[in-house]
């Protein structure tokens, strides 16, 4: 079970009674053992109960989280005390997240430090940086195909480094959060090598096969990632002399968690890296974590078992510890990633919110909110104790991923909706201002996905080509408006890198080879300091956004009612150009703050209906939190300008 709160009450409960033992260094390890230990024992019998080998697995297991508690540094040792007992500290709305390459925005992670009063002078305080390990540079997927776990790429820096940034940013009261790459390896890992040499035991880590049937079995159900630059599921592996399972690229290797051992190296590198001082871990790719033949191979409830025990484990050794579950999967799945029937996450405590993302989108290209209504409407309930991550964009492509009977409830057919809204947006449809690229195009289902930076696909890069003022506004409008949603919603909003300054697509990565046939690299280009800098010189695009983006961040940390504590009430709008919800403070019911956001580029006229629970619109004025003034009322009713948005309270 998950047991925070039970592990502190045992603990005071325990030096109350017998105050030597306060002074032994494991018992902690023992309480929190003693309370998941049932848990731990059942997953893992689930999962490799009948092997004979069993108990052996399980007492490999015991002893790595032992290990690895054993050289838990007290500092992080008495974090997670104090964030045993205060369990809810990340559901607060102080926390404002930026996702960022520390070799793009920097020179490396020493480098990145000095770089930190940027991020503090937009109020950022939780830190993704993206993919630091070890990996081929001429194979690395962004760094996701991992070569050693436990390494630092040396163009970054070493293990010292993140130590020297963890301890940094604390000071500073930031979070930093680290991908582990737990779904595949490169095929340069120690451990792919080995299989490819022969070994047997190294060819249990991943998904090898002596010829095609399987693999054929396997493909029936399997969709494709990449379909363009890395067709089908399997890679022949020459030298090996056999097929291996690559679900992502082909130097990507499945791993085999039907494999005990593979769940425990995982286990050992969350902790390796929880030692080091991160506050929290990204999990790439979970939903893929088990596969079956028969099934697409996502969102398996074996998936779901192992991230139950990759956190059981890490509550034991390190439970100040989050994970941020990166699953980009239809609604209805996605909740599953915080774990099931519980109120505390069991899984992850923290899930981007990429249905949410593509709703956005969607307003985006309609100029009107009736699809995200719609979608917003049947966002799964989540746990109370955890929170979605919100963002607008990120380093990878944007996926359509909301459901088709939404779509058909907004009024539109799935097919050519969908169909539109690619065309949009990569600047197909006529009188599309956006600049995106197809991703993923697969012919034989007619999927499609698409990527390129927040600024162009808004339509701010075919803008300043133009030099259209009125063009110009209308994608800084939106630029804003898109994050004054991510930043109200509920959750912890990230913004990516570049978007606070409306960074354009960078095309730069077409010439170079590793990058070139991977279009997402249009939108993680270097970070331009010369153009941060124009955020100091007011009139400048850079000025605009940067400011009206910190002056946003730092009003909703004073907004308790956009905390997430499940606090949202959506509200039915007459007028579908509009998104409304109402944010309440958890702890004081009287103290709310309404959100509308008008996706239209007229201004539209906002009804609240007087028989809602909002009693916002009763006076004849209302507040304008973030212009600081009142405004006046017309009827009970608000004019909301074009691509604006509204942060209002009595
Ligand atoms: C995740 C990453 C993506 C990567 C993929 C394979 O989805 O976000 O960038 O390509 O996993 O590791
Ligand atoms: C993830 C997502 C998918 C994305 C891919 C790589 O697995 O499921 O939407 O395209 O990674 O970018």
């Amino acid at each position: 079970m998950y047991e925070q709160e039970s592990h502190a009450l045992l603990n005071d409960i325990l030096t109350k009674l017998r105050p030597e033992l306060g002074n032994t260094h494991t018992r902690h390890f023992y309480t929190r053992l003693g309370a998941n230990f049932y848990a731990i024992h059942s997953l893992f019998y689930l999962l490799y109960g009948e092997r004979e080998d069993f108990k052996q697995q399980l007492s490999s297991l015991v002893e790595t989280l032992a290990l690895r508690y054993v050289q838990r540094a007290p500092h992080l040792r008495e974090s997670d005390m104090a964030r045993e007992k205060n369990y809810n500290w990340f559901l607060s709305q102080k926390w404002v997240g930026m996702a960022l390459y520390c070799d793009r925005f920097a020179d490396n992670l020493n480098d990145l430090q000095t770089k930190l009063p940027y991020l503090q002078d937009l109020g950022i305080n939780l830190l993704h940086v993206m993919p630091i390990l070890d990996c081929p540079p001429e194979a690395s997927d962004g760094g996701y195909a991992v070569r050693n776990y436990l390494e630092v790429d040396a163009r970054f820096g070493s293990t010292d480094d993140v130590q020297a940034l963890a301890t940094t940013l604390t000071q500073r009261d930031m979070l930093l959060v680290l991908d582990v790459v737990v779904n595949h390896t490169s095929d340069q890992h120690e451990w792919a090598k080995r299989a490819r040499q022969g070994d047997k035991k190294y060819q249990d880590y991943y998904y090898v096969f002596d010829n095609r049937s399987l693999p054929d079995a396997y493909e029936q159900g399997m969709p494709e990632v990449f379909p363009l630059q890395a067709p089908g599921n399997f890679t022949w592996d020459e030298a090996m002399g056999k097929w291996v399972m690559t679900v992502f690229n082909a130097y990507q290797w499945d791993l085999n968690y039907r494999n005990p051992e593979v769940l425990i190296e995982m286990i050992n590198v969350i902790l390796f890296w929880a030692n080091k001082g991160v506050d929290v871990l990204r999990l790439d790719a979970v939903a893929f974590l088990w596969k079956k033949i028969g099934s697409s191979c996502q969102n398996e409830r074996e998936a779901h078992l192992l991230l139950q025990l990759m956190k059981d484990c890490c509550q034991v050794t390190a439970p100040g510890v989050l994970f941020i579950a990166e699953a980009i999967v239809a609604p209805s799945e996605v909740s599953k990633y915080f774990g099931e029937d519980a109120i505390n996450a069991k899984e992850c405590e923290i899930a981007y919110n990429a249905t949410f993302m593509a709703l956005l989108w969607d307003a985006v290209a309609t100029k009107n909110a009736r699809l995200l209504n719609q979608g917003v409407k049947s966002l799964p309930t989540k746990l109370e104790r955890a929170t979605w991550l919100n963002y607008v964009r990120c380093h990878d492509d944007i996926g359509l991923g909301f459901d088709d009977r939404d779509i058909s409830l907004a009024g539109y057919d799935p097919h050519q909706h969908r169909n539109f809204l690619i065309e949009y947006f990569t600047g197909r449809f006529e009188g599309s201002p956006a600049r995106g690229l197809p991703f993923g195009v697969n012919r034989k289902t007619g999927d499609a996905r698409f990527t390129g930076s927040l600024a162009s696909l808004v339509g701010l890069e075919s803008a300043l080509q133009s030099q259209d003022e009125q063009t110009i506004d209308a994608a800084i409008k939106t630029i804003v408006l898109l994050h004054s949603m991510i930043l109200s919603f509920g959750g912890i909003p990230l913004i990516y890198y570049g978007d606070a300054l409306g960074t354009l697509n960078d095309m730069a990565y077409m010439t170079d080879p590793f990058k070139a046939n991977d279009n997402r690299w249009a939108h993680r280009s270097h970070f331009d300091w010369a153009k941060a800098e124009k955020r100091h010189q007011s009139g400048t695009v850079e000025h605009t956004l940067f400011s009206t983006m910190k002056k946003l961040i730092a009003l909703r940390k004073e907004l308790v009612a956009f905390a997430d504590f499940d606090n949202r009430q959506l509200l039915s709008v007459n007028n579908l150009n509009l998104l409304a919800f109402l944010r309440t403070d958890p702890k004081n019911s009287h103290n709310k703050v309404l959100v509308v956001g008008n996706f239209s580029t007229e201004a539209q006229r906002f009804e609240i209906d007087p028989l809602s629970s909002c009693t916002l619109f009763m006076h004849h004025d209302v507040k304008d939190l973030v212009a600081g003034t009142r405004l006046e009322l017309d009827k009970h009713s608000l004019l909301i300008p074009p691509l604006s948005f509204y942060w209002l309270s009595e």
